[in-house]
């Protein structure tokens, strides 16, 4: 097949490196975007997202006239969804007793009927949003016959799921292995070609559904590995063990490899990604339920370490250091450490919080402190939330001279316990009795 243009819905941490991606590889791209703020800005030659290498991509992208940007789709070779798919923050299902959170798939949705008017015989449309196994063949399809035409007879329809890594972005387009599901060989083969454009790693073809169940195959079962990691650590606080160590003997066992506990998890995709499985088979997946509650309830574990360290809670002064999901990265988005900081703040402490990759974030409810030294100046006790390089790398001796704070409570193995007692800090760690 030969595709000279192609439309991308939805620009934002996927859709808008995929566009320049393509653009900078030799196709007409027509980038749209329901939001009017991000098509202006692009439209100035900004950009309204962090990652690394991606102003450049899109500058080049912009100038080259390869990549255009609209808030309507126009008609082209093949068409690409990229929109987002939360889950619904005030609905919930409920099967035996548990509850649920429901995939809200109303972009997929408005994405979807806006390519209808300017599908045309031959095209290729291509999900790349997460969505629950069978949206593509169950809600996609459906709409896009709107048109008259027929998927898999008329225009080919694909599943390809994206897995890059925030930070990479531009480069794991690239090289990551791709695989492209269609509701036909013959739609497969014709998403191949598509992403043949730029993809230097292997791509895979294979039918929708099993492109849809693999990656929320790939992100349930880091999710699950990390909830038995959290399970160890309360095992292992019960049993007078530091679960820190014990996680790297164990890991020396040539077919093990337990992942670290922490405050929870976080993010857009590995604390969301698992609820589509749970929704749509409600039955079949109790260890994903319950992986998922594990994760879910671990910021509680950490309040009651906190607990621990500083007895009752009253107007203690606590500094959250870190806010974001993961280290290195200013995405606070599901963040554990977020409700960590709300459940302190419920018993009644006092908490500033400080994220460097994020200053000036307005979360609600959350004293956000603009400085290191401010957030940490007056404290009782130091609270490690992230593991971000620049808190393990503080020096505690420096520290200690800058804060009134004796306590650390330390959720993610960040410090050296022997290093900060000797500058006069009692350290307690998450997953280690004490
Ligand atoms: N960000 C990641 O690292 C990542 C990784 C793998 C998969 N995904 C998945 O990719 C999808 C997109 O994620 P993202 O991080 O790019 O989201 P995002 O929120 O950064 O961007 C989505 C964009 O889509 C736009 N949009 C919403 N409805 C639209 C519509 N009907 N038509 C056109 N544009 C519309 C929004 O305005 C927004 O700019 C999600 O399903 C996500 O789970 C994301």
């Amino acid at each position: 097949m030969n595709f000279q243009k192609i439309c991308i819905l939805g620009l934002g941490y996927i859709g808008l490196p995929t566009a320049s991606t393509f653009a900078t590889h030799g196709l007409k791209v027509v980038g749209v975007d329901i939001n009017r703020h991000i098509i202006e800005t692009l439209q100035h030659g900004n950009i309204h997202i962090h990652e690394a290498g991606l102003r450049t991509a899109v500058e080049s992208a912009l100038s080259s006239g390869n990549l255009t940007v609209s808030l309507q789709p126009e008609e082209a070779d093949a068409f690409l969804i990229a929109v987002p798919t939360p889950f619904f923050e005030d609905r919930q299902g409920e099967y035996q007793g548990r509850q649920y959170r429901l995939a809200d798939m109303r972009a997929v949705i408005s994405a979807t009927e806006a390519i209808v008017p300017h599908l045309r015989k031959g095209n290729l449309v291509v999900l790349e949003s997460t969505s629950p196994p069978r949206t593509t063949v169950d809600l996609v399809k459906p709409i896009l016959e709107r048109s008259g035409l027929k998927a898999g007879i008329d225009f080919y329809l694909c599943y390809s799921p994206e897995r890059v890594l925030p930070g990479q972005i531009l480069r794991e387009l690239i090289e990551n292995a791709r695989v492209v599901g269609g509701i036909t060989p013959e739609s497969a083969e014709a998403g191949c070609a598509l992403y043949a454009t730029f993809v230097k790693g292997e791509i895979l073809a294979t039918d929708a559904t099993t492109a849809e169940m693999v990656k929320l195959m790939e992100n349930t079962t880091r999710d699950v590995n990390i909830a038995i990691a959290n399970e160890f650590a309360r095992l292992a606080e019960k049993f007078g063990v530091d679960v820190w160590e014990a996680i790297s003997l164990a890991n020396r066992h040539p077919r093990i490899n337990i992942l670290q506990p922490g405050p929870g998890v976080g993010g857009h995709c590995i604390s969301v990604d698992p609820w589509f499985l749970v929704e749509t088979a409600p039955e079949l997946t109790t260890l994903i339920y319950h992986a998922r509650q594990v994760n879910d309830s671990q910021p509680h574990f950490v309040l009651e370490k906190v607990k621990q360290a500083l007895g009752s809670l009253k107007g203690k002064k606590i500094t959250a250091l870190g806010l974001a999901y993961k280290p290195n990265v200013d995405d606070l988005r599901e963040s554990p450490a977020g409700e960590v900081v709300k459940l302190l703040q419920k018993e009644g402490a006092q908490v500033k919080a400080w994220e460097p990759f994020k200053p000036e974030a307005d979360v609600h409810e959350v004293h956000m402190a603009a400085s290191l030294e401010s957030a940490i100046q007056d404290a009782e006790a130091l609270l490690l939330l992230v593991k971000h390089t620049e808190f393990i790398k503080l020096n505690p001796h420096e520290i200690a001279a800058k804060t009134t704070a004796r306590v650390g409570v330390d959720c993610v193995n960040g410090w050296d316990p022997q290093q900060w007692e000797s500058a006069g800090f009692k350290i307690f760690r998450l997953g280690v009795h004490q």
